[in-house]
Order: C-alpha cells, then structure tokens, then sequence
C-alpha cells in the first residue's frame, strides 16, 4: 500500500526544510499539535522561548525550560531549530527597558546576551536570527533602545559576538517588509552590503506576514529575493503567514486565494538555489499569533483549528511534488 508522503518528506526530496514556528505551552499541552509539528515538519523555529524577555526575567538569570524542551522535542524528531531571536527591540526583559543603561552597560547586556545564549546551544542550533527588524519601514534604522544607546554598530557587535560564540553556526539578519514599498528592503540590503565587510553574516530571513493583497504582487516578491540571494547571502522564509479576513469562517474563495500565495512563495524558494528553508509562522490556526494582533483577521496557516488540512496545504505540497500548482 502507498502510503502519503508528509510535507517534510516531499519537501527533503527537493532540498528544502520545511519549517513551523512552535508554541511551547501548545507542545507542551496539545498531543495533536506535537504530532502534526513532527509529521509535516522539520524545521522548528521557536516563537517566544528564545526572546531575550521571556528567557531572561531578572538581570543575569536565565530560564531556559521551554527552550530546552523545544530543543529536547526537535532533536527526538530529527528536526532543525532556527534560533529566534538575539537582538530584537520587542519582547525585553522589563529590568533592561527600566535601567536605562548608558552605552557600555548596554554593549556589556548585549554581549552577555548573546554569548549565554548561543554559547548555550552551540553546535546544537545550526542557524539564528542574530538581529531582527534594525530597519524601519521608511528606510531609517529603527529608533531602539540598542540603536539609541549604542548607535548602529550594535549590529556588527552582535554578530561578532554569535560568531565567537558558535562558530559553527550560520548567522542571520531578519525582517519583514519585502512585500512592502522598496525604501525597507533597500535600506536592509544596503546594511547588509556593508555588513559583510565587517562581520560574519551568512543570510537574510525574510518573514512574509502577508495580506491577501500582497498575493498580486508575486513577480516584485520574486525579485526582491532574488535581490536579496545577490548579496551571496542565504535566503530563508522565515515567518510565512497569509491572514484572512474573518467573521465566522474564512471564506472558500479567500482560502484558494491563500492556498495560491503559499505556493507560489514555495515556488520562490525552490527556484532560489540560495534558499533551502521556508517556515510559517505557527502549524495550526488555533495557536496563530494574527487574531490577537491583527483584530478581525485569521487563519494564516496550513492547518486549521481542528488540525484540517487547508487548500495552503495542499498547494504547498502539489508545488513540491509536481513543481506547480494543481
Ligand atoms: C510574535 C509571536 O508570534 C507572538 O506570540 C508574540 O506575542 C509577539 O511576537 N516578527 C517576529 C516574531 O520576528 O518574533 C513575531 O512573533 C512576529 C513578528
């Protein structure tokens, strides 16, 4: 008897990782969604657990419990972590946001950070996300406390910093904005050019929280990629979801639409040679972090609530089993 082949099965035999974030509270309560997680998947990324906030609540002290769970879980099942993520300007801890540190006290909270952190999990995490969102959408680099405080070099002292840490491990700049107008990404890509003069850099994650509009616009997202693989950087999808709009239930039309987009960024990554990993932004709509951000809109992912799979999943597979969409 045939047996149907999963997601990450049809994905290895075209030599992509397919990749969920993952909830730890979910995986820790929800036998259903650590199945699916481990079936369909084989690239984790966590969703909070390595976030400097919620791993680190008093100066100095670390509580890596959910982290080291998520690991535990994806080593048991063969799967790759993306580490998310080591300087971001959301999620700090409270102790940090209130000190009010001057330059070298930051540099100091920084370095400290990220050496604790992927000193940690080295060898162990192949990849992290080393700095997230240093951008604004007009171009300018973000107003963070990092940028602030330190000034932009915090980004070149962060990825020093990892690669001291880990070596071994691949290093990634991530953010969103590729479905936006060009000022971000052309921003990020000339950061990133100047970057890899100074420090070791290895990719660019592109997270593509995408609206059902951003679905016309295909061929620019193609190549914004490709703009982005010229840098001789890796590219991974980082953060896919599609949010629909919704009242009761995501509309059928809405869904195929959805199904559509998700194949054709899968169609990306496979015509890309520098991408090798695409992930969405959670496994199932029960757990999507777009309902209590994005208010009116939902079911971003391949699974719905009841772990159905949606036409986005079909898609995603047809793309890497027949090369198009059905
Ligand atoms: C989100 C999580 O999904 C939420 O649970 C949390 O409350 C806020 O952060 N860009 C990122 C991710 O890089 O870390 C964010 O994740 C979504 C936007």
């Amino acid at each position: 008897m045939k047996t149907v082949e999963s997601l990450r099965e049809v994905a290895h035999s075209r030599g992509l990782v397919v990749g969920a974030c993952v909830n730890a509270d979910a995986l820790r309560i929800d036998p259903h969604y650590a199945a699916v997680l481990s079936r369909e998947f084989s690239s984790i990324t966590p969703e909070n657990a390595l976030k400097f906030g919620p791993l680190s609540p008093q100066p100095g002290k670390y509580n890596f419990s959910d982290a080291d769970a998520l690991m535990a879980f994806a080593e048991r099942h063969n799967m790759a972590v993306r580490g998310h993520v080591l300087i971001w300007h959301r999620q700090l801890p409270d102790w940090l946001t209130r000190s009010k540190p001057d330059k070298k006290e930051l540099t100091r909270v920084l370095i400290n950070h990220v050496r604790t952190v992927v000193g940690r999990y080295a060898g162990r995490i192949a990849t992290w996300d080393v700095v997230n969102e240093a951008v604004a959408p007009n171009g300018r680099p973000r107003n963070s406390i990092w940028w602030r405080v330190i000034g932009p070099d915090y980004v070149r002292i962060a990825f020093e910093a990892a690669h001291e840490a880990d070596p071994r491990a691949l290093l990634f700049y991530n953010d969103f904005g590729i479905e936006a107008p060009p000022a971000q990404l052309d921003a990020i890509l000339a950061l990133l050019a100047q970057l890899r003069t100074q420090a070791p850099i290895h990719g660019i994650g592109m997270q593509m929280h995408l609206r059902l509009a951003d679905g016309a616009r295909v061929k620019g997202l193609t190549r914004r990629v490709t703009q982005a693989a010229s840098l001789d950087l890796k590219v991974h999808i980082t953060e896919l979801d599609v949010r629909l709009p919704i009242k009761t239930q995501p509309s059928s039309s809405d869904l195929e639409e959805q199904a559509a987009i998700f194949g054709n960024i899968v169609k990306i990554g496979l015509a890309t040679p520098q991408c090798d990993n695409v992930t969405f932004w959670g496994v199932t709509d029960r757990y999507s972090w777009i309902p209590h951000v994005f208010p009116g809109k939902g079911a971003a992912l391949l699974f719905d609530a009841e772990y159905g799979m949606k036409p986005g999943y079909h898609a995603v597979k047809d793309v890497l089993q027949l090369g198009h969409l059905r």
